[in-house]
């Protein structure tokens, strides 16, 4: 059973493949998250987590979820953790949690996918570099789930001792102080779809008088923005300048397809991606 949480479609999309290739089911983490509803997860087959990673860890909120949710049936874990290029101690604390659930952790694998936070000083990236990132990660992809159905281990990069020592003090630090909710704003081109307030894991986002207004609980994760069928959300100047990113909108380098193609079938609603035509 692959199970995962994506704010603006990288692990989602890395996650339904998985599933498709190993013949597996799929599920969405998000409402659970919402709801915290903790109720069992059952497979016969190994669970395989997907997770997108925030300030070189799993999502806090994600982490907090999983060490509550009780996994029956297999007692084999995977982690697949992507990043924007650097998954930090992601794997080690994946490794930690699941050996205190009793489970056997069969490893993790790291993907580089595209940026989808440009907040602070982050470049921007080009069409040429998202496609290769994602043309790259497909085969990485492939690799991680040929390993899973032969019941291989993956073997994740190696956690040095100094990047623990840095990030487990440092990621609660800069997401109290570094990620406000305050430069959020709405434009006229708000349509009261209410998308924004469903799509927030952390239930940060509340509808009045039609429009959304943003509470402190914020960690940045970029749902809001990246999956407003208006474009109607920005964050300070830095979205205007920089853009925003969702993954359906480059879905097309995997497909050969146009931009417009790729957006009217990645839908708003969360579908499935299609499958990569490797032709
Ligand atoms: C709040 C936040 C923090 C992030 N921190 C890191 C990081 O420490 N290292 C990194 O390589 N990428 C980082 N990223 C980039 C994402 O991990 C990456 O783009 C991921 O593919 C997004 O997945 P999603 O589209 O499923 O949400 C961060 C993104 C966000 C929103």
């Amino acid at each position: 059973m692959v199970l995962y949480f994506s704010a603006t479609g990288n692990t989602q999309f890395l996650a339904t493949e998985l599933a498709e290739k190993l013949g597996d089911e799929c599920i969405d983490l998000l409402e659970r998250i919402k709801k915290n509803d903790l109720s069992e997860v059952r497979s016969e087959k190994p669970f395989i987590i997907c997770t997108p990673v925030y300030v070189c860890e799993m999502p806090r909120f994600l982490s907090k979820y999983l060490k509550k949710l009780s996994f029956a049936g297999s007692r084999k874990v995977y982690f697949v953790a992507n990043s924007a290029g650097y998954c930090g101690i992601t794997g080690y604390l994946a490794k930690k949690m699941f050996r205190k659930k009793k489970m056997e952790y069969m490893g993790h694998a790291e993907i580089v996918m595209p940026r989808n936070y440009f907040i602070g000083h982050y470049p921007v990236q080009t069409n040429e570099e998202i496609k290769e990132r994602l043309l790259n990660a497909c085969d990485k992809l492939d690799k991680v789930a040929n390993a899973i159905k032969s019941g291989n281990r993956l073997h994740g990069r190696y956690v040095f001792m100094f990047e623990k020592l840095i990030t487990i003090p440092f990621n609660p630090v800069w997401t109290k102080y570094k990620m406000p909710a305050s430069d959020f704003f709405v434009t006229e081109k708000c349509i009261s779809c209410g998308r924004c307030e469903k799509m927030c894991p952390l239930n940060n986002i509340s509808i009045k008088d039609k429009m959304p207004v943003w509470g402190k609980n914020c960690t940045h994760c970029m749902s809001c923005i990246g999956n407003c069928p208006a474009d109607a959300i920005e964050y300070g100047n830095i979205t205007k300048e920089k853009g925003k990113y969702n993954f359906k909108k480059y879905r097309h380098f995997l497909n050969g397809g146009k931009p417009g193609e790729a957006e009217k079938k990645f839908s708003a609603n969360r579908n499935l991606p299609k499958r990569r035509n490797n032709g």
